[in-house]
């Protein structure tokens, strides 16, 4: 079937971007994509390309160009539905958060219910494509609710699970290491297999474009999240080693990187993981290992969740002992809140448990974070189920630069990488400090020896 008209339920994190390239690329597709969630839908239709509710270096000139073209986004999720050939899932699957498999499992109610309402909506025959990540086997489900809508249309259902990383989201979408499409092995399967794979042909080569069967796709998106998240704890955990021993971690992952079999990416130590994928993927596959009966599996996995927990505490145990095992009425100023750089997306990012830490200590926690404001770091605080107390408005000041943001601190925590940390006049800030004026890098970005030059009593990771 040749494509000509495209819906994708879900304006987030990645249905947004990923239909906007789709649209860029393809001006013969008209792509639309629909939410419930009408504010969401009313800020990606705001006139002005750089108020779209997601920041993405490149997307909003990408938005400009295909909106209102054959790009378009609209809260008619029926129409939608109706009017399309092939529909994208793209909704959020959160950690179930109640009943069975409560903290481990994917929630998949957001999953059924589009499944339920394209069951409903559709009078001809469609291609269904997860877009989202989900459990293995999960098409199958799917599969059984839009078989038994009894009116005969007939569905495709296709696994195409998205590899893009928040931040470089436009560069991971024009230029993509590989794009999976997991069908049936049917005819009418690979004739849906075809059908998508003749959409990305129009700007992926065909020899990146991956088929396989729906549970090998189903699989491999959650099995790339592990890899990645476990070379992230296997680093951590080698940060602790080396600030006992006096090895560097950066010098060690830089050793270790030059093996061509290793490889030099995803080394950086850090203060933990976050985004709103690594942890959830990782208890998914944990769950479902366990639903299996593999405990060992489950157990190695869940070490990669269990360490980057550890790094996260480590951190903030590290700032209270080092300031005299007290932070009480101290100003600790923290650079960066979102989980990493070019992104203003805050989900699972280390600064809040970090935050959480040491407000329980009576600190006083001051911000600056170039793309995050002051409504999204309280309700990340109020959202978590370990504050204590929910004083978070008298512990959290908000600040629009860091000079402000630094000044009378304590103790400055560097949560998020973002460049331009990197070029502050730093002398200024160490002045403007009470001392001694300490720094907590909990992203190695910083140059140690000049700031020791200045003053500061630096502590990076690992080192
Ligand atoms: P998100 O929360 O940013 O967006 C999901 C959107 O779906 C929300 O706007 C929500 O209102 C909407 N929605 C939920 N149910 C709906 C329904 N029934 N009808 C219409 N709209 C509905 O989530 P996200 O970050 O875009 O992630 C979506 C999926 O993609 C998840 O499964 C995630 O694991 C996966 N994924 C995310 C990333 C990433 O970088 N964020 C990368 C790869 C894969
Ligand atoms: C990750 C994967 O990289 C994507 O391929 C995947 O599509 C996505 O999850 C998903 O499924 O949601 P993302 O979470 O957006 O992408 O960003 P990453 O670049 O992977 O960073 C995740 C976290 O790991 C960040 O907090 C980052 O700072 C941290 N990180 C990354 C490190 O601490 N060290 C590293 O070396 C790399």
């Amino acid at each position: 079937m040749k494509i000509t008209k495209i819906c994708c339920i879900g304006a987030g994190y990645v249905g947004g971007p990923t239909m906007a390239v789709i649209a860029q690329k393809c001006p013969h597709i008209q792509v639309t994509v629909v939410d419930l969630n009408e504010q969401r839908i009313a800020d990606w239709n705001d006139p002005n390309p750089e108020n779209i509710p997601i920041y993405e270096p490149g997307l909003s000139e990408i938005v400009a160009e295909a909106r209102g073209r054959n790009l378009f986004f609209s809260t008619d999720v029926d129409k939608a539905i109706d009017e399309a050939q092939m529909i994208f899932i793209s909704v959020n699957t959160p950690t179930k958060t109640y009943g069975k498999g409560k903290g481990m499992a994917a929630d998949l109610k957001y999953i059924e219910l589009c499944a339920r309402q394209i069951a409903r909506v559709a009078k001809q025959n469609k291609i269904v494509v997860e877009k989202s990540t989900l459990p293995v086997r999960t098409a199958e489900a799917i599969k059984s609710i839009l078989d038994n809508t009894g009116n005969g249309v007939q569905f495709q259902i296709l696994s195409n699970p998205e590899f893009l990383a928040e931040g470089t989201a436009v560069a991971d979408l024009l230029n993509p290491d590989r794009i999976l499409i997991g069908g049936d092995t049917t005819q009418e399967g690979e004739e849906a297999i075809n059908s998508l794979v003749e959409v990305y042909s129009n700007w992926v080569s065909k020899d990146r474009i991956l088929t396989t069967n729906v549970w090998s796709s189903e699989l491999s998106k959650l099995t790339a999240n592990a890899f990645l998240a476990q070379r992230i704890s296997s680093i951590n955990a080698m940060s602790e080693l080396c600030e006992k021993t006096g090895a560097n971690v950066n010098e060690v992952a830089k050793a270790i990187g030059m093996d061509s079999r290793i490889g030099p990416k995803f080394l950086k130590a850090s203060v933990g993981f976050g985004g709103s994928c690594f942890q959830k993927d990782i208890l998914n596959l944990v769950y479902i290992a366990k639903s299996y009966g593999l405990n060992e599996v489950a157990d190695y996995w869940e070490q990669v969740i269990i360490m980057n927990d550890h790094q996260k505490r480590r951190f903030s145990n590290k700032i209270v002992q080092t300031l005299y095992n007290t932070v009480a009425d101290k100003k600790i100023t923290f650079l960066g809140w979102a989980f990493k750089k070019d992104t203003n997306d805050t989900r699972e990012s280390a600064a809040i448990y970090v935050a959480d830490d040491l407000i329980n200590e009576q600190a006083k926690i001051s911000v600056f974070d170039p793309k995050v404001s002051k409504t999204k770091m309280l309700s990340d605080l109020d959202y978590l189920e370990t504050r204590e107390n929910k004083n978070n408005l008298d512990a959290l000041s908000v600040f629009d630069n860091a000079y402000d943001a630094c000044k009378d601190a304590h103790a400055i925590a560097i949560l998020t990488e973002w460049d331009e940390f990197t070029t502050y006049d730093w002398k200024r800030i160490y002045d403007s400090m009470h001392k001694p004026a300490f720094i907590f890098d909990g992203r190695n970005i910083l140059n140690a020896k000049q700031l020791e030059s200045i003053g500061f009593v630096y502590n990076g990771i690992g080192a």
